[in-house]
């Protein structure tokens, strides 16, 4: 006996009635039908030997309709329902298949709502509201997680000391909070292995997730956000510089200085002053005619006069930020001047301190170990070349102009030219009444003894208020140590 016939064997006598019964339908309805009953079908052939499926087809025909969907759906019902076979181990195939459809549509239907019904924004640490947002969430009251991560903030000063500020903010992971009625998820995490060369810190994103008939609260949010943040810096002002291409906030804004703290020469400040404001108010003049709409300004005399300090002061009155570029920097070269100047963030001076220096090869050593590639001609296109919409205000200063090319001062790149100087009479009697308010008679004597002093050149108003700090609270002091003050070298 050979394997197949063994295996029939076995089946056969597993179910023998149903054999039996099942061949000799097939065989008579076939016959009847005009197949012919010997073919692989059959229960009599060799192969399949006694068949199980038992369809008797004039018994479908004459129980259908007679068309032919009507005879195949009877012919559906009895191979398959009516049949134990398919009914035990195809019927389960056939559910399996169709819950296994089920599911793979359930997946993708879930995808396909998912996508319908919800909104991502996402954030990156290199945008501006990214740390708006932080800012934002950490202070705000629907926030369900209390996962929080510091971050500190720490800037050194020219002189050495340093300052240091801690803010809570949401720390990286998933954070759910409830911002007017609608929840949102916000998931913060690192973005990939790229560091932000400013910060030194990895990037990141973070992501909010909400439902899409919520999107408009993303704006809100944004916005609120910025609101915040802009809240935080007024009454500042931030000093920006450059990187790369972007100019980003350097430490963190500074109060406002006031303008009345800046003692110049009688007149000057006024002058100043009213020069910016008639600027200011002409943009449709200047469209008009179509003559681009900017301004520069040189302040030039001895260090310590004044000059940065007033320009901080202006940039405080006038609310507006300052962009500090300094033309001896290293990699900056004619092509990122000319970009970075024509990209300051709206309503800030661009000030460019010691202009001079860019052009002095002894200033850019190479001991320092760099050496400046911004051309002179570089700096004038970038300067010609400034197009916006909004005013340009530049302010250089300088402690030597006569270095300067004369191409450097025509209209157009230094509209206007003011000396700042070492103190004059005014100025020193002015600032010795700031620092000590209504003492008159302290100041008559202080005045007479400077005069008695007989200085070959003025007195800088840096050095004036090294003695007026010195002796803070105390005018007679200031009055007794008025001689430090032949000494340009002295140190309080
Ligand atoms: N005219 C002035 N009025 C008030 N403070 C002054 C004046 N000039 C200089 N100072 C003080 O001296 C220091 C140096 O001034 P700064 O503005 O940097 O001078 P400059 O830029 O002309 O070299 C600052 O602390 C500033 O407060
Ligand atoms: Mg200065």
């Amino acid at each position: 006996m050979s394997e197949g016939d063994q295996q029939r064997q076995l089946h056969g006598q597993g179910i023998p009635g149903l054999q039996n019964e099942s061949a000799g339908a097939v065989g008579a309805s076939y016959g009847s039908s005009g197949i012919n009953g010997s073919n692989g079908i059959n229960g009599s052939s060799g192969i399949n030997g006694p068949s199980p499926a038992s369809v008797d087809i004039s018994k479908i025909v004459s129980e259908s309709d007679g068309s032919v969907s009507g005879i195949s759906k009877n012919l559906f019902d009895q191979a398959v329902l009516g049949n134990p076979y398919f009914a035990a181990g195809g019927g389960l195939m056939f559910l399996g298949g169709a819950l296994a459809l089920m599911k793979s549509s359930i997946t993708r239907g879930a995808g396909f709502a998912y996508r319908q019904m919800i909104v991502d924004l996402e954030i990156s640490s290199k945008d501006r509201s990214y740390n708006w947002f932080l800012a934002w969430m950490s202070q705000f009251e629907g926030r369900m997680s209390r996962h929080l991560a510091v971050e500190t903030n720490y800037a050194q000063r020219k002189n050495g000391s340093v300052e240091t500020d801690f803010s809570l903010v949401p720390g990286p992971g998933n954070h759910l909070l409830k911002y007017k009625g609608a929840y949102m998820f916000v998931k913060r995490e690192r973005s990939g292995k790229l560091l932000d060369m400013h910060s030194g810190s990895p990037f990141e994103t973070v992501t909010l997730t909400t439902l899409y008939r919520d999107r408009n609260l993303f704006k809100e949010i944004l916005n609120e956000s910025k609101r915040l943040a802009l809240k935080a810096s007024e009454g500042k002002t931030v000093i920006y510089t450059p990187w790369n291409k972007d100019w980003l906030p350097f430490g963190q804004p500074r109060s406002k200085r006031l303008i009345d703290s800046v003692v110049l020469d009688k007149g000057i400040k006024e002058q100043i002053l009213e020069d910016v404001k008639s600027f200011l108010k002409n943009g449709k003049w200047y469209h008009e005619r179509g003559i681009p709409y900017r301004r520069g300004y040189l302040l030039y005399g001895p260090p310590g006069s004044g000059k940065t300090s007033f320009i901080q002061a202006l940039a405080g009155e006038l609310d507006y930020d300052i962009c500090l570029l300094n033309l001896s920097e290293a990699n900056l070269t004619d092509d990122r001047l000319n970009y970075i100047i024509n990209h300051i963030p709206a309503r800030s001076i661009l000030l460019l301190e010691d202009i001079d220096a860019a052009f002095n090869q002894r200033a850019a050593t190479s001991e320092q170990g760099y050496t400046s590639k911004v051309t002179f001609s570089g700096l004038l296109n970038a300067l010609d070349g400034v197009t916006s919409a909004e005013e340009i205000m530049t302010f250089m200063t300088t402690n030597h102009p006569e270095k300067l090319d004369p191409a450097l001062l025509r209209p157009g790149r230094v509209d206007f030219k003011v000396l700042i100087d070492n103190a004059s009479e005014y100025q020193v009697q002015q600032l010795f009444m700031r620092f000590y308010p209504g003492e008159i008679e302290k100041c008559n004597e202080f005045m007479k003894k400077y005069r008695a002093l007989h200085l070959e050149t003025p007195i800088s108003t840096a050095a004036l208020q090294g003695l007026f700090v010195y002796n803070k609270h105390n005018p007679d002091g200031a009055v007794k140590m008025i001689e430090v003050l032949t000494d340009p070298n002295h140190s309080f």
